[in-house]
């Protein structure tokens, strides 16, 4: 089967992904009968493109690391016409869009009227981006399901870890009770290099910026948003709730004292940003997201640096844990492959209801 896909952001994900779909194209072939072809590509600063006959994904990355413009790529229909990432995905000949491009913590958009458009015409959308899950969760997924598109966004909580694919097709007429997780890497980093080295909180910020794990701005992360709007989503995908980021309890770790950090550990404790979503009897959810002292012996105190773990507490599994090792862009670029992969297979027909 050929498959025309788009990518929607050309940064460090989109990048990795083209890498990936490039490594992987043997198996796609021989395995899922897959004839993937690239034939738009958008981003902010360095123009678009769009070639129905195949962009040449070497050209583009070469493009884009020398600081030029892809817009060039193009064919000659495309080429004087495309003015910006609106026309580019209201145009672009595509069956399955990857949409990557900066998440807005604030209502989700652009990314959210722009997966909007793509669904309402029928184009498969997958996203890494958390803006469109965490503000419009139900409406893309009834848009997509009334007009047979998939939206899948594996990659919007834990990287490529296949937290969403458990919880959508490995606990079927499960009752999901709990999800609990360490699901933002920057906090996790820091508070292990204060325990682990006793950096104060300003020293672990300013080494986590210095590797690039943290942002210049680290307001997301230190205050617990991008762990909020992480738990949104899987409360409101998994558990059937209808919450926003501004809905969950939320404690960050902004200026998180060393002594803090040194006392816990005298404890035997380590102090970790938990992410929690709970049904409650009357079956509402409520989410929450706090720093808390776990025990030495429990698996979240050695949940160390960038990595990530989740938790499912149901009615018929007990406790089903996942963890994940060294997540990057190319493990997100990973969990949008799967979810290519995935739809392809019409894995996102006949899902129950939001
Ligand atoms: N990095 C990770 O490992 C990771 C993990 C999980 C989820 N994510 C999510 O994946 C998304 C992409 O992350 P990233 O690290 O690839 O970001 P990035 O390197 O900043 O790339 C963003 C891409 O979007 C483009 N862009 C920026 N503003 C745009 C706009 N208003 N309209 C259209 N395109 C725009 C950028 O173009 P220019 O470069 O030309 O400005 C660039 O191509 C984010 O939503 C992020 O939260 C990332």
């Amino acid at each position: 089967m050929d498959l025309n896909v788009a990518l929607l952001g050309f940064g460090n994900v989109g990048r990795a992904l083209a890498r990936l779909l490039d490594e992987k194209a043997d198996v796609l072939r021989d395995q899922y009968d897959l004839e993937v072809r690239v034939v738009g590509i958008s981003t902010g600063r360095h123009g678009q493109a769009i070639d129905p006959a195949g962009i040449h994904l070497n050209s583009a990355l070469d493009a884009v690391q020398q600081g030029g413009s892809i817009a060039g790529l193009s064919s000659t229909e495309y080429g004087a016409s495309l003015a910006d990432t609106v026309q580019f995905a209201a145009e672009v000949p595509a069956d399955l869009v990857f949409e990557s491009i900066p998440t807005n913590p604030r209502d989700g958009e652009p990314a959210l009227s722009l997966v909007r458009g793509l669904l309402a015409r029928g184009v498969h959308v997958v996203t890494a981006n958390k803006g469109p899950v965490a503000f419009g969760y139900r409406e893309l997924s009834a848009l997509a399901a009334a007009n047979d598109a998939g939206f899948f966004f594996e990659s919007t909580v834990m990287d490529g870890a296949p937290v969403h694919g458990v919880a959508r097709e490995g606990l079927p007429a499960a009752a999901i009770h709990r999800i609990r997780g360490i699901f933002n890497s920057t906090t996790n980093y820091i508070l292990t290099r204060m325990e682990q080295e006793d950096l104060t909180f300003d020293e672990a910020l300013t080494a986590a910026q210095q590797i690039g794990i943290a942002e210049t701005d680290p307001t997301l992360d230190i205050d617990g948003w991008d762990a909020s709007i992480k738990t949104v989503i899987l409360a409101n995908v998994a558990m059937g709730a209808d919450l926003r980021p501004a809905d969950v309890d939320r404690t960050g770790i902004r200026g998180m004292a060393l002594e803090d950090v040194q006392a816990a550990r005298e404890a035997g404790q380590r102090i970790r940003l938990i992410c929690e979503a709970v049904r409650a009897p009357s079956g509402e959810v409520s989410a929450r997201v706090y720093p808390e002292s776990v025990p030495v012996q429990d698996v979240y105190a050695s949940i160390t640096g960038t990595t990530s773990i989740v938790d499912f507490e149901t009615d018929t599994l007990p406790r089903l844990t996942l963890i994940e090792h060294d997540p990057g862009p190319h493990t997100t670029a990973y969990g949008m492959l799967a979810d290519m992969v995935n739809i392809t297979r019409g894995r996102h027909r006949g899902l129950p209801s939001a």
